[in-house]
């Protein structure tokens, strides 16, 4: 059993959603009510929103701005920039004419947009790549077109379009114990280091969170050290994407949602202890919408398949795929001293 908390340091709590999710009541809806912050899971990225060159499309963002708006929560945007889910159409403008104006066009429609609505914005999306990179930061059709200073032009650009709203940077494989998320955490903070000594404007560093379960425990002292030498300089931390990719489907669900739970419970205690640390953000809530199904073809069809075949499926979420509260939700309440996460323990 890991501690009681020692800090009072009340943690925000929030899960990404999808608009369909905000329509029936339900389980999931009561849950999601819940949480502090919303995050689009899929729909807030450039290629959902503007698909069209000129034509873009605000409805699913609008969607979930105006639910969380009536039940007084925040949206986190994600995210400005992330080449996985940048339109065709902007790559090959980027390539042709590596000019500033159409990122900058873009920022302007969301920022404009969602002035005042939605504080929190991921400016840059998964931008370090330790392995294959160009000075640890990853070849994309951002970095081609205006170098590895597009990540501080685009803070830049952010502040210009709303001046108010806090601005991250967010970033996977930064929580295992092994030499590739150690050079991930060691590129992160040299990146920092230089944007901050450059005064560029960034706000949070947003740790994903992922965890799998084949990478063994989390490094735990690493870690911590890795939260203070962000906070050092001058950032706020989130975490912004948890949930866990498990190893072995053949034990007990008793078994594996203990091992899930755990895994969490190791992350969280570090996170605790990090007073820059403002908010955990679990990616989904339900087994059912988890995208750790989509990671395997058997867990993809035993969640296609009705009923659910609860063994065949990832169980890395705080609730089972019939909104059951499993040991991960009441970990998370327990570490989060913040009463809405506290009273979902008892749905
Ligand atoms: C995932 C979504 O959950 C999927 O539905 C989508 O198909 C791909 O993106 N890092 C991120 C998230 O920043 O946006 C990703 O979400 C998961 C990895």
């Amino acid at each position: 059993m890991h501690q009681a908390p020692t800090s009072t340091q009340a943690m925000l709590f929030g899960t990404a959603v999808r608009p369909d999710q905000l329509v029936h009541e339900g389980p999931l809806l009561s849950a999601i009510r819940h949480c502090d912050i919303l995050v689009p899971e899929y729909h807030g990225h450039w290629s959902a929103v503007e698909w069209r060159r000129g034509d873009p499309w605000f409805g699913n963002y609008d969607e979930i701005a105006q639910f969380a708006a009536n039940h007084g929560q925040s949206v986190r945007g994600h995210s400005l920039i992330w080449e996985q889910m940048t339109p065709d159409w902007a790559r090959r403008e980027m390539q042709v004419k590596q000019d500033w104006r159409l990122v900058e066009r873009h920022f302007a429609n969301l920022l404009h947009r969602y002035r005042g609505r939605i504080d929190e914005w991921i400016v840059v999306n998964e931008m370090i790549d330790t392995e294959n990179g160009d000075g640890f930061m990853r070849r994309t059709s951002f970095q081609r077109a205006f170098g590895n200073d597009y990540v501080a032009h685009a803070l830049r650009t952010a502040r210009k379009h709303d001046p108010d709203a806090r601005l991250m940077i967010n970033e996977y494989g930064l929580c295992a114990d092994n030499p590739v998320d150690e050079a991930r955490r060691v590129a992160l903070l040299r990146h920092v280091e230089q944007l901050k000594k450059a005064d560029v404007p960034l706000d949070m560093v947003g740790i994903q969170g992922h965890l799998e379960l084949a990478k063994g425990a989390v490094p735990q002292a690493r870690l911590s050290r890795f939260f203070q030498d962000l906070a050092d300089m001058n950032v706020k931390l989130a975490l912004t994407e948890v949930d866990v990719l498990e190893d072995d489907l053949s034990l007990s669900l008793r078994e594996r949602d203990a091992k899930v739970a755990d895994a969490v419970a190791s992350l969280l205690d570090v996170a605790k202890q990090q007073p820059a640390m403002t908010s955990v953000t679990t990616w989904g809530l339900s087994d059912r919408h988890s995208w750790l199904q989509q990671r395997s073809e058997s867990t993809q069809n035993a969640v296609e398949r009705s009923p659910i075949n609860e063994a065949q499926i990832n169980r890395g979420l705080p609730f089972d795929s019939a909104m059951r509260t499993k040991q991960m939700m009441h970990t998370l309440a327990y570490d989060l001293s913040n009463s809405r996460i506290s009273s979902l323990r008892t749905l």
